[in-house]
């Protein structure tokens, strides 16, 4: 007999897309309803009382007046820079040469990699994360650190082996065939692995060749099932460089375009300076993009225009971009999301906020039919938010004219100490 758990509280429900139509008729708060959780889904979904009834034999873990979220899904992150987050003063490039790469390089010590993914996955699931794409560092044992925690833990991710052969730092390039080698190899070892998904990874097109470009396509067309990840238009002075090194492309997109690293199943971090060509093929392809708003304040590269890319219908996941972004929270990422939505003339809704943090995200990274809802038959990933967690929050939760506006507090003000519980794969983590 498999154990049955119930959590009962106020539940985020999702009915439709809330950048589709009115956000509070797509995004419902049920209030004191229950999730029935068995063998790590969830497999029934009702009124508390009824729920109570019917699994008379279940343990019931009531959460009375929280938020029941899905687990927050970050869509672009590496986990080899949790250490070096919140690093000061730097722009993109300079922030690599200093900060990053430097950084990178200790993975080649398995050791050193298996620490920062036990750390990084700690860090994350306090702060409500559940899943998440990231990018590993060049070493195949970085590769193996992030999934085998991730596999213990029994936690839903993307991740890949960076790619890079070019302008980085000698101890941190492979070569086009390396790159392809060991991309394979992972791939073969882990994609489908319990919740394990391999995203192909080359880092961005100013670290790759047009050869080791040219490797990763032919990989991807190979292995169409897989993801693939990159960055793409994120500061202006990369787009230039970009330009110098690519004379022949069209554009930033056209980099990838033309070595077969376009499709639907493509996520490209970023995104802020695309050009109307760029917005026009990501949208008849249907690949999605990753909007980083703490990143993209903290490293200074620009407000992504999250209205004018929905317009497009094209999808966009959330992300904190770690460790350029500056915190590892997504409540804090959606602020952030509001702060540049507010600069660019879209107020966005506290409801299309956490659809972004969740739904969103899972949509980006092709995961939909697994996380990101609290449905029936979806895995039991789940995110448990006290909307009063401080007594600044407290009191203005208080004072709340309904229930988006005491909800949105927790948006705007919350953090780790917002997260009341965390469940992954049915179990409960605290
Ligand atoms: N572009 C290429 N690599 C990186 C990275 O590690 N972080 C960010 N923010 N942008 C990048
Ligand atoms: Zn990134």
């Amino acid at each position: 007999m498999t154990d049955k758990h119930i959590i009962s509280g106020d539940l985020l429900s999702f009915e439709g897309d809330p950048f589709a139509q009115a956000p509070e008729d797509a995004v419902k708060v049920l209030s004191d309803h229950a999730l029935l959780i068995e063998a790590g889904k969830i497999t029934a979904r009702g009124p508390r009382a009824a729920l109570l009834a019917d699994h008379p034999q279940a343990t019931h873990h009531a959460y009375a007046g929280k938020l029941i979220c899905p687990g927050f899904i970050d869509a672009h992150v590496h986990y080899p820079q949790t250490a070096i987050i919140a690093s000061w003063g730097k722009r993109l490039i300079d922030w690599l040469n200093t900060y990053t790469f430097p950084e990178e390089m200790r993975f080649a010590d398995p050791a050193y990699a298996a620490r920062i993914a036990e750390r990084y996955f700690d860090l994350t699931t306090a702060h409500g994360t559940t899943s998440m794409a990231s990018y590993c560092t060049i070493h195949p044992a970085s590769v193996d650190a992030f999934f085998g925690a991730a596999h213990k833990r029994g936690q839903r991710v993307v991740a890949g082996k960076t790619c890079m052969d070019r302008n980085a730092p000698q101890g941190l390039q492979d070569t086009a065939k390396s790159a392809y080698d060991d991309s394979k190899t992972h791939l073969e070892k882990w994609h489908g692995t319990g919740r394990i998904s391999y995203a192909i990874t080359p880092r961005f097109s100013p670290t790759s060749t047009p050869d080791q470009l040219d490797a990763m396509g032919a990989l991807w067309g190979e292995h169409p099932e897989c993801l693939m990840q990159t960055h793409l238009s994120e500061q202006v002075d990369e787009i230039e460089w970009v330009r110098g090194l690519f004379p022949n492309a069209r554009d930033y997109l056209d980099t990838y375009e033309h070595f077969g690293l376009l499709g639907a199943k493509g996520v490209y971090g970023h995104s802020i300076y695309l050009e109307a060509r760029e917005v026009d093929r990501i949208s008849e392809i249907g690949a999605a993009l990753v909007h980083c708003p703490t990143s993209n304040t903290f490293i200074g590269s620009g407000l992504f225009d999250m209205a004018a890319m929905k317009t497009r219908n094209i999808s966009v996941g959330l992300a904190t971009d770690t460790g350029g972004g500056s915190n590892f929270s997504m409540l804090r990422t959606m602020a952030a999301a509001y702060e540049i939505g507010q600069l660019t003339g879209t107020s966005l809704h506290g409801a299309q906020l956490l659809w972004l943090a969740t739904q969103g995200s899972a949509k980006s990274l092709h995961l939909d039919d697994k996380i990101g809802a609290l449905d029936v038959g979806m895995e039991a990933d789940i995110t448990v938010l006290d909307l009063a967690s401080t007594p600044a929050i407290s009191q203005r939760y208080d004072n709340a004219m309904g229930t988006w506006d005491a909800i949105f507090p927790t948006i705007m003000m919350g953090d780790d100490r917002a997260i009341a519980d965390v469940w992954i794969n049915g179990a409960r983590q605290t």
